[in-house]
C-alpha cells in the first residue's frame, strides 16, 4: 500500500491485515505501552484544511506513539491564508522530505490531484463528500469486534447519505467484506442511483429496526448544504429520522449503534442512545487510534518491525 485514498483500492486481504494489526496494537496500548520504535526516522505531516477532532488527533497520536516526527498544519495558520494553492502548499512541504502527508480537504479528489506532484505517500483524511477511508477501516474493526463475521450482516446507514464521505467509504469496504448495505433518510439526502452503489433504500424506521444488525447514524452536514433546504427543519428531521429512546427499543436485541462523530445531540441521535449499551460510538474512537497506527506502519513498510515490538 503506497497511498490510502479510496476504499476502492483497499483489498479484503489488506483490510484484514490492517484490522488484525490494529487489534494487536490496541491490546498493547491497553496494557499501558504507548511508545514503539517502528517509525523512528520517519516524518508525517498532518495537513488539515477542514476542522477535525478525532481524525487529526488520532493521526497525530498514532505517529507519535510510533516515534515518527509529526508536524501538524492547519490551513488557517498557513500561507494558504495568503493565497497559496493546494498544489504549491504540498509541493513545498514535499521538498522537506516527509514520508507521509495526511490530508483533509473540502474538495472531492484533492488527494488524487496532488499525488502526481509529490514523492510522499498520501493518506486521505476526508475529501469533501468523496471518501474517508481510515474511518471505514476503524468502523469495520468495530463491527468485527462485535459481530466477528461480516458475511451476510445487515448494515443500515441512516441520514445524510449523499453528502457523506463516511457513507461512501463504508459502503465500498463493507460490501467487499460481504455485508448487505441499506440506506435510510430523507429522499433529498439519498443518492440518485442507489442501485449503482449496490445498496437498497429503506422507507421507514420499522423496516430499519427489523433488519439492522448494525445501524450507522450520520451527522447532518450543515456546512455542505450551502443553505439548501433539503428538509423543512431540524426538528422535523429529528422526529422522522433521529434515533431516540422509543426507536432504540424497536431495534434487534443484539444490534449495535455507530456514529463517526461529531454528533448533533438531539438531531440524528439522542443522549439516551449515545449512552445505551448498544452504542459503540466511543469504542470507534479508541479503534481509530489503533487503525491509524496500523495504516501509517503499513504504508511505511514497517509492519514486521512493529510486530516484533508487539510480540516482545
Ligand atoms: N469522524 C471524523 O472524521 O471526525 P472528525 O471530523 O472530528 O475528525
Amino acid at each position: 500500500m503506497e497511498h490510502l485514498i479510496s476504499c476502492e483500492n483497499v483489498t479484503k486481504e489488506e483490510t484484514e491485515e490492517i484490522i488484525n494489526l490494529a487489534f494487536k496494537i490496541r491490546e498493547t496500548i491497553r496494557e499501558g505501552k504507548k511508545k514503539f520504535k517502528a517509525l523512528r526516522g520517519k516524518c508525517i505531516i498532518n495537513l488539515f484544511f477542514e476542522a477535525s477532532t478525532r481524525t487529526r488527533t488520532s493521526f497525530e497520536k498514532a505517529g507519535k506513539f510510533l516515534s515518527a516526527d509529526v508536524i501538524n498544519i492547519s490551513a488557517s495558520a498557513s500561507s494558504v491564508k495568503k493565497g497559496e494553492t493546494l498544489i504549491d502548499t504540498v509541493k513545498n512541504l514535499d521538498m522537506m522530505h516527509p514520508d507521509i502527508i495526511v490530508l483533509r480537504h473540502a474538495c472531492e479528489g484533492a488527494c488524487n490531484t496532488i499525488i502526481p506532484h509529490i514523492d510522499a505517500s498520501i493518506v486521505n483524511a476526508g475529501d469533501g463528500c468523496h471518501e474517508h477511508p481510515s474511518q471505514a477501516l476503524l468502523d469495520t474493526m468495530t463491527i468485527v469486534e462485535n459481530r466477528e463475521n461480516l458475511e451476510g450482516l445487515n448494515v443500515v446507514i441512516a441520514g445524510d447519505i449523499v453528502h457523506s464521505r463516511v457513507a461512501r467509504s463504508n459502503i465500498i469496504l463493507l460490501k467487499k467484506l460481504g455485508a448487505n448495505i441499506f440506506i435510510f433518510g430523507p429522499s433529498t439526502m439519498m443518492p440518485r442511483y442507489p442501485e449503482a452503489l449496490g445498496v437498497k433504500v429503506l422507507s421507514s424506521f420499522e423496516e430499519v429496526a427489523k433488519i439492522a444488525d448494525v445501524l450507522i447514524l450520520l451527522r447532518i452536514q450543515l456546512e455542505r448544504l450551502n443553505a439548501k433546504k433539503v428538509f423543512p427543519s431540524l426538528r422535523e428531521y429529528a422526529t422522522f429520522f433521529g434515533l431516540n429512546k422509543n426507536r432504540l427499543k424497536m431495534l434487534k436485541k443484539d444490534a449495535i449503534i455507530m456514529h463517526p462523530g461529531p454528533v448533533n445531540r438531539g438531531i440524528e441521535i439522542n443522549n439516551d442512545v449515545i449512552t445505551s449499551p448498544k452504542s459503540v460510538i466511543f469504542n470507534q474512537v479508541e479503534n481509530g487510534l489503533a487503525v491509524r497506527m496500523a495504516i501509517l506502519t503499513t504504508i511505511c513498510g514497517k509492519k514486521n518491525k512493529l510486530l516484533e515490538e508487539l510480540n516482545a
